[in-house]
């Protein structure tokens, strides 16, 4: 397939929708053939931000540049990107072939050279023996597949997905995400993908985009943002379970810095058997078991958490039991939750 390839710079781009400010002055650089994941809460603005560099909204302010051009003014087909979404939006009425080929009939692409594309994409995707069927006759997971396709043959230099595996089951969202693994690896295409899925933007991103109300919170691998989260919001966003948080007397106990209005720590660091701090006795209110690990829900002290826990002995719910933490593996914020 050819090389799809581009940088995108996203500059101190702003987006008001009337009176309301949905984006504020967000700024992100993405390098040619980089996988760049945006996450954050629902409402913040993803589909927002995909979608103006799209070119299917304009900016209010601010700058998008794709390979050093801006291209604000640039129509969405001039643009050289292609957008993959939720609910696939393929052509009921045609066959997958025709689905394929349509965009690039549109744009007059020769018949010879658009039969090439759609073998190769086909061939790529796995898409071969259902060339002559309709969208009705397919899995959703072949439809998510078509619509990628047809992203594909248009031979874009960046790739937009916003959410396109959330119509799909569990299982055929992971096959679907090691597929686009497989195939970023070896398209190396320049991709902006949103996901509400931590699995998925852990796994797929080569930098993850914490977005929270309109704005970056933080750009960072997926270990750097789990290792050294800036925010209380990054600590609780990236991560699943969502890392424990505590207040008030048991940062006492867990001798917090002066000026320490939180402390956070995972699960995995979270501990009923034995550990280095006690935090005390707390609840089980409870019991999650996933196969290897469980996670006990506990309450202690007015605090809500979670431990992650190997093997299968775990407390019943509403009995008592002691927790511990690794005190080397607490994160500590301020009262505007920024990390200290
Ligand atoms: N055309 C529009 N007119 C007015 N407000 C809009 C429009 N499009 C989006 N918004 C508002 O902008 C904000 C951001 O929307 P956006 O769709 O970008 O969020 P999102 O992060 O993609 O959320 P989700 O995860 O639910 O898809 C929301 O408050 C939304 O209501
Ligand atoms: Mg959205």
């Amino acid at each position: 397939m050819g090389v799809y390839m581009a940088s995108v710079e996203i500059q101190k781009v702003r987006k008001c929708f009337g009176e309301t400010e949905v984006l504020k002055e967000v700024s992100l650089s993405i390098r040619e053939g980089e996988f760049v994941v945006l996450v954050g809460p629902s409402g913040c603005g993803k589909s927002t931000l995909l979608r103006m560099v799209a070119g299917l909204e304009l900016p209010t302010s601010g700058t998008i540049s794709i390979d050093s051009k801006v291209v604000n003014t640039v129509p969405p087909k001039s643009r050289g990107v292609a957008m993959v979404f939720q609910n696939y939006a393929l052509y009921p009425h045609m066959t997958v072939r025709d689905n394929l080929s349509f965009g690039l009939k549109l744009a007059h692409v020769a018949i010879p050279e658009i039969e090439k594309r759609v073998k190769e994409a086909a061939e790529v995707l796995g898409l071969v023996k259902h060339l002559e069927k309709k969208p009705g006759q397919l899995s959703g997971g072949q439809k998510q597949r078509v619509a990628m396709g047809r992203a594909m043959v248009r031979q874009p230099k960046v790739f937009l997905f916003d959410e396109p595996l959330s119509n799909l089951d569990a299982q055929l969202r992971v096959k679907m995400r090691t597929e686009i693994s497989h195939l970023h690896r070896r398209l190396h295409a320049t991709s902006i993908y949103v996901t509400h899925d931590q699995v998925e933007a852990m796994t797929l991103a080569d930098r993850i985009a914490v977005m929270n109300q309109g704005q970056l919170e933080q750009v960072g691998s997926p270990l750097e943002l789990y290792q050294n989260p800036r925010t209380r919001f990054v600590a609780s966003f990236i991560g699943t379970p969502s890392m424990n948080f505590v207040e008030g007397e048991l940062l006492y106990l867990i001798k917090a810095p002066h000026g320490v209005a939180s402390a956070g720590f995972r699960p995995e660091n979270t501990f009923l058997k034995q550990g280095k701090v006690s935090l005390g006795e707390g609840q089980v209110v409870l019991v999650e078991p996933l196969g290897s690990i469980a996670y006990i829900h506990i309450s202690l002290k007015g605090n809500y958490l979670v431990s992650e826990m190997k093997g299968h002995d775990w407390p019943e719910i509403g009995s008592t039991t002691e927790v511990f933490i690794d005190d080397s593996k607490v994160f500590y914020f301020d009262s505007q939750g920024k990390r200290i």
